[in-house]
């Protein structure tokens, strides 16, 4: 790949880290002083820039307005408390961007611009990441087509950019879930297992819909028989039956989370049993009336480890137990301590910015 390679940074004049109020942070509202940027043009990527945190211009024509050619990234920086500041296992997060891209027609990103602007970027605005379990900056890496053109063909420019925001929790109450039987996610063959922005789209009418009967989140079944358990949409899904995790197999349907395989990872190197497999409801609804079904939790970057409440199917809503020891709660500690830089980190998990 032919790299210009020189990196241009225009600070801001004025900080706006005075008025945010970190006590009250609504997820993803807020944005920090600076972003990258990047322009897919003439072939190639062209010289990557920081720039204050702004509007971006675009022609109505843009192609991503009309067609959807764009994905994104989820990722989190973390402070420790000596002010170092960290990422989780980053590489995945740029090898995913480009798989996502790839199904999308979308060129490439280059590695080195990838790490030197999110580096840069994170450095930047380093007094925006609050140090202590629970806060961070989550760092929203997305790419769209941007060429002023409505015919239905792959763009020929893209926008790479990079916007950071600082969060708390993704969800603050406890987590509902509906197994959802009409909708279909993904089907195979699709873009299932991209972070194609238009799968999030096609999601949010099932989960108002949801929402109004008082569920936060929904658990997506497979498009063709609508009898095995996929993914919940912002996380992957784990269910745990006597002392065996089981999650469904990543493949064209499913997001190969970050934090669903940091989890699988740090469970069995903990000797818990893990099944990556088919989960039909059956099974999950069995397991429950027999109380051999202990947990269900989400996993995911802007989640971590979210425990479900109670789950429903047709109709009826199965409460899961309150237990001690929950395997979610032992998990989220175990990755969080290596995020913040508070445990030991034998996995080579933990990426250093500062
Ligand atoms: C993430 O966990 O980063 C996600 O992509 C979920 C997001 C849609 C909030």
């Amino acid at each position: 790949m032919n790299l210009t390679h020189s990196l241009q940074i225009s600070k801001t004049a004025q900080s706006r880290l005075p008025e945010v109020d970190f006590d009250n942070l609504a997820f993803g509202e807020i944005f920090t002083d600076h972003m990258f940027v990047c322009t897919f043009r003439d072939g190639k990527w062209q010289s990557p820039e920081i720039l204050p945190y702004q509007d971006i211009p675009m022609s109505p024509a843009a192609s991503a307005l009309h067609y959807g050619q764009a994905v994104f990234e989820g990722m989190k920086a973390y402070k420790d408390d000596a002010g170092s500041v960290w990422l989780f296992r980053p590489e995945l997060n740029f090898n995913r961007i480009n798989t996502s891209a790839k199904r999308l027609s979308i060129p490439e990103f280059p590695k080195e611009y990838f790490f030197e602007g999110l580096h840069n970027l994170l450095q930047l605005d380093s007094n925006w990441i609050q140090p202590g379990i629970g806060n961070s900056l989550y760092v929203r890496p997305f790419v769209f087509a941007s060429q002023a053109c409505v015919q239905a063909a792959p763009s020929t420019e893209y926008k790479f950019i990079i916007i950071c925001s600082p969060v708390k929790a993704y969800y603050s109450g406890e987590v509902n879930v509906l197994i959802e039987k009409k909708f279909s996610r993904a089907a195979a063959g699709g873009v299932g297992y991209a972070k194609a922005a238009g799968n999030y789209a096609a999601q949010f009418y099932p989960t108002a819909l949801a929402n109004q009967k008082g569920f936060q989140q929904i658990i997506w079944t497979d498009a063709s028989s609508h009898q095995f358990l996929e993914e919940a949409g912002t996380m992957n899904i784990f269910f745990r039956i006597n002392n065996t995790l089981i999650t469904a197999p990543t493949g064209d349907t499913i997001l190969n989370g970050i934090t669903r395989k940091s989890v699988i990872e740090w469970a069995k190197a903990a000797g818990i049993k893990v099944e990556e497999r088919a989960v039909a409801i059956d099974e999950i609804i069995t397991a429950q009336h027999n109380g051999s079904l202990k947990e269900i939790f989400g996993s995911g970057t802007a989640v971590v480890i979210s425990p479900v409440n109670s789950f429903a199917y047709e109709d009826e809503r199965y409460q899961l137990p309150k237990i001690k020891n929950a395997y979610a709660l032992q998990i989220k500690k175990a990755i969080t301590e290596i995020q913040y830089n508070q445990a030991e980190d034998p996995f080579g998990w933990r990426h250093k910015v500062s």
